[in-house]
């Protein structure tokens, strides 16, 4: 390359420590990695860091219900994390935890030069306290009713139902998550950080830094809300850093989770095995006036963070700001989000379990674009697109062209370098497809530095077209049963040249296949400039074995019900098992059902049928003939005498055995296993269900 290097340091978001790698953080992690092993190959230094984030309530939590220590917590997940990063191939030149010394010093140093700069702020906040748990609740454990709609069992910031955001003392009914207990209202000292303060440099920041447009569009909506003070204190009990000069609080999770991006470099620069003679300088890189380019990538849900207080926070304490945040899209799985039910939860391990990391590295990248859509994993287009373009078209052009080398030829390249002649038989238009490859190939290169991948994979795989209607074209099968070796050995040598260029180009996606590609085609390592190389005539290869194979459905399908099954062995298995939920309702649509509470007064076997009782149901003041199919459950005498709830206003229905006047409400899957609802003592019957 005739330019000098860039120096890159590039960062994926960091996953909590609390739970295990799913296939959503691996469309981040898959990303960032092509992203940056592009940059490698084209020559650029381009550092890697990621770490776990290991504080906040939740974690510490876990750890309590799990009888270990927060610090055990972290370094269990963290090896596993390490594990399913390995095992897709992210090469992270560093992967830290952010409950480490560096972090706590980063950002207590933070912290410090904050303060000094007049951008901490104090004061007193009324929160919920649970006093059985000794501790105050964030607004993820509380719950209770919308005070909008009267949806029960909502989070103490919004409602599922109708979609309002509040603060959690608005809820009607509050509960702890934890204890089942009703939180009090409790005041406490808090530490916030002055982000308005940063307005004027924040709007100056997003003009320089590459923000894709709709990033930008989303913070001048935020710029016209105005900034608010940012709270990062939490009080104790919590897994975090205590902060200094306050006892008994600490920093909340999101203060030192970025700068566990600089923890992780900085615990890289200072490892000897890593960073052999220190060429790695941590200043270099965060210093106020540092030239190298940073960049994070993160999913769009972290864009306030890493757009607003992460820059203002590195500005205010005199450190370099990132060249750009490069956020993306969420992964929904058979165009729905993940869902443990449906199965489409899946486990990094999990997938790893039943298909190759090349599979998916390779659908994330034919589907990712630079911008922030979402990102639909649908089984079937996978199988699809892995089979008969991955496999179908770029891997199959080794494996025939290397069956005749062999076959034929010793093992030995022909010429691939132009001027064929082809002994003065055919004309192969060999020179134009080669040159054609290496013209797609500059587009190939400009779409990976946009982080188009999308674009970069589909103009590959017209490449492979290419590749593949010129073979079919020469019909090398004709040429070896017609003897017209020279031919066939041309046709073979450029064939297999042209698999070379189409190997560099997957590199960043496909890093195990084309190191064994690499050692099949007999070469060193290849780099985006060893596009100008060719293969050698008189070069030998080795015998072709499969690079990759087809996915076969059925693994896919096994995942799948893993994925499902791992639900089973939860302690949570009883919601996670749950049938999908129905679309969403109005509550008008809610209002129109009339449910009451009825008392059994009669329950009679019927002629005829073995699913169904007759119950005859009293209203207070009507009485109602229902049939209901709960015999496989109960007999009658179970059931006599005992209330229930009915839908009231359901339309009569014409059965067999007469009329049936509404419907009693009873759960689970059938058999034996139902279970009639009914409500607590005091209910009469004719009450409205509401
Ligand atoms: N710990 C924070 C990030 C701190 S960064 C200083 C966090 N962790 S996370 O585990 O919830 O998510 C880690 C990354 O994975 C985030 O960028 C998040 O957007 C991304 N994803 C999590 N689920 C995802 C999908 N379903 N789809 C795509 N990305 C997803 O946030
Ligand atoms: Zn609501």
């Amino acid at each position: 390359m005739s330019t000098k290097p860039r120096q890159i340091l590039v960062t994926s978001a960091l996953p909590y420590a609390n739970g295990p790698i799913h296939l959503g953080h691996m469309l981040e992690y898959i990303q960032t990695d092509i992203w940056v092993r592009f940059q490698r190959l084209r020559g650029n230094d381009c550092i890697f860091v990621c770490a776990d984030d290991a504080h906040g309530t939740p974690i510490m939590l876990k750890a309590r219900e799990l009888g270990i220590t927060p610090e055990e917590l972290v370094a269990r997940t963290g090896e596993e994390h390490r594990h399913d990063f390995d095992d897709f191939h992210i090469g992270v030149d560093n992967y830290h935890t952010t409950h480490s010394p560096e972090n706590r010093e980063l950002a207590t140093l933070i912290y410090k030069r904050l303060k000094a700069a007049g951008y901490i702020a104090v004061r007193s906040i009324r929160q919920f306290y649970d006093e059985q748990a000794k501790m105050f609740l964030p607004d993820r454990f509380i719950k209770g009713s919308c005070p909008r709609c009267g949806t029960p069992d909502q989070y103490g910031d919004a409602c599922e139902n109708c979609g309002s955001t509040y603060s959690p003392a608005d809820l009607k009914n509050p509960v702890s998550v934890i204890s089942g207990t009703r939180p009090v209202e409790k005041e406490s000292e808090h530490y916030f950080f002055k982000l308005g303060d940063f307005t004027d440099f924040l709007k100056g920041w997003i003009t320089t830094s590459k923000l894709h447009p709709a990033v930008h569009a989303k913070l001048e909506e935020w710029f016209k809300v105005g900034l608010q003070d940012w709270d990062i204190s939490r009080d104790a009990p919590y897994f975090g850093f205590e902060i200094p000069d306050a006892p008994g609080k600490y920093f909340y999770v999101w203060l030192d989770a970025p700068i566990g991006y600089m923890a992780s470099f900085k615990n890289l620069c200072d490892d000897p095995k890593k960073n052999p003679g220190g060429k790695l300088r941590f200043e270099d890189y965060w210093g106020k006036d540092s030239q190298k380019e940073l960049y994070h990538f993160i999913g769009k849900d972290i864009t306030y963070f890493h757009t607003l207080f992460w820059p203002a926070m590195l500005s205010g304490a005199g450190f370099r700001t990132p060249t750009a945040v490069y956020a993306h899209g969420f992964l929904t799985v058979n165009g729905q989000k993940m869902s443990k039910s449906r199965g489409t939860f899946i486990k990094a391990r999990t997938y790893l379990d039943h298909l190759n990391p090349e599979y998916l590295r390779y659908y994330f990248a034919a589907k990712l674009g630079a911008g922030v859509e979402d990102i639909d994993l649908n089984m079937d287009d996978f199988i699809q697109r892995v089979n008969s373009d991955l496999v179908g078209k770029y891997i199959n052009i080794a494996s025939r062209s290397a069956g005749f080398i062999h076959k034929y030829f010793g093992g030995k390249i022909g010429k691939t370098d132009g001027g064929w002649t082809h002994g003065g038989i055919v004309k192969v238009p060999a020179d134009s497809l080669n040159m054609s490859l290496l013209d797609d190939m500059a587009s190939v290169e400009a779409f990976y530095e946009q982080r188009h991948f999308s674009l970069a994979i589909s103009k590959i795989m017209k490449m492979a077209d290419a590749v593949n209607a010129y073979w079919d074209e020469q019909k090398p099968w004709e040429k070896a049963k017609d003897n017209q070796l020279g031919i066939l050995h041309d046709v073979c040598s450029i064939t297999l040249e042209a698999f070379r260029l189409l190997t560099i180009c997957l590199k960043p996606v496909l890093p195990k296949v084309a190191q064994e590609a690499e050692a099949f085609l007999n070469i060193g390592e290849l780099t985006w400039s060893s596009k100008d190389d060719h293969l050698q005539s008189g070069h030998s290869i080795n015998a072709y074995t499969h690079l990759i194979v087809r996915v076969d459905s059925k693994d896919v399908e096994a995942m799948s019900n893993a994925s499902k099954e791992n639900l089973l062995k939860s302690p949570t298995q009883a919601i996670a098992n749950m049938e999908p939920i129905f679309p969403e309702i109005s509550y008008d649509d809610f209002a129109k059902l009339d449910l009451r509470i009825a008392r059994i007064v009669k329950a009679e076997h019927i002629e005829g049928t073995d699913k169904l009782l007759r119950l005859t149901l009293d209203l207070g003041g009507e009485t109602r003939n229902v049939f209901a199919g709960i015999k496989s459950a109960y007999a009658p005498e179970q059931l006599e005498g005992k209330l229930t709830v009915m839908v009231a206003n359901l339309a009569p229905r014409k059965m067999k055995f007469g009329v049936s006047e509404g419907m009693v409400l009873a759960a689970g899957p059938g058999g034996k296993d139902l279970w009639l609802l009914e409500p607590h003592q005091g209910a009469q019957p004719g009450m409205r269900v509401k």
